[in-house]
């Protein structure tokens, strides 16, 4: 199984490296963040309160997640735009601290990997915990207002405004109790602050051929 891990805070370019470098290796590329966003989607959905972790965690047991080139299906709805949202952003933190949440979307991550043969899979905790002997691990960062301003570039907004916002979110996945945002042993540190998407790709494949 060949899997390149892919962490590191909002904003960083992890899904347009990993997009990429999948393209460019033949394997298959997992959001697990979009996994989490689905969650919270169903849950908002549902009106299941996020504060009650086990109603939480019992929903995440059960939905059915698509995520893939297509868009992002929960329950066969088309969530792509969905799980964009402020809304949805500002509470999937929350949903991802939930332990029953992470138990169920990590056995479904490597599910996911063992059916493909690996794949370049990108999110908080993969080179950490659910993936710990990836071929690969990559822990991607940029200056705050470099992540700022690739999100305001994607979807618009005021720079300062998202740029606490990103704050806030990262130093809450950053110090939950289970499997917090961190750079995972063995892991090299890309910071793309300055780089273009095809100089990060280079030095990656530079990476894998050592
Ligand atoms: O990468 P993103 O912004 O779409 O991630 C959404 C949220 O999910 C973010 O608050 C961190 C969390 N997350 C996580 O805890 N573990 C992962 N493997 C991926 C995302």
């Amino acid at each position: 199984m060949r899997v390149i891990a892919i962490d590191g805070p909002a904003g960083a370019g992890k899904s347009t490296i990993a997009r990429a470098l999948a393209a460019r290796l033949g394997l298959q590329y997992l959001d697990t963040g979009a996994m989490y966003r689905g969650v919270t989607f169903a849950a908002l959905r549902g009106d299941v309160p996020l504060d009650d972790t086990e109603a939480v965690a019992d929903l995440s047991r059960r939905v059915m997640l698509e995520v893939g080139d297509t868009g992002v299906f929960v329950d066969g709805v088309d969530a792509t735009a969905a799980i964009r949202t402020a809304e949805v952003t500002g509470a999937v933190s929350k949903v991802a601290a939930n332990s029953g949440v992470r138990t169920e979307m990590r056995a479904r991550q490597q599910q996911w990997a063992a059916e493909r043969g690996g794949g370049v899979i990108e999110g908080r905790d993969i080179g950490s915990v659910v993936f710990p002997d990836a071929e690969l691990k990559l822990y991607l960062t940029a200056s705050p207002r470099v992540r700022a301003e690739r999100r305001v570039a994607e979807a618009g907004g005021d720079v300062e405004e998202i740029e606490r916002a990103i704050a806030a979110r990262d130093h809450y996945d950053s110090t939950r109790a289970d499997s917090p945002l961190t750079e995972a042993a063995g892991s090299t540190l890309v910071d793309t602050t300055g780089l273009s998407v095809e100089e990060v790709l280079q030095h990656i494949v530079r990476l894998l051929e050592h």
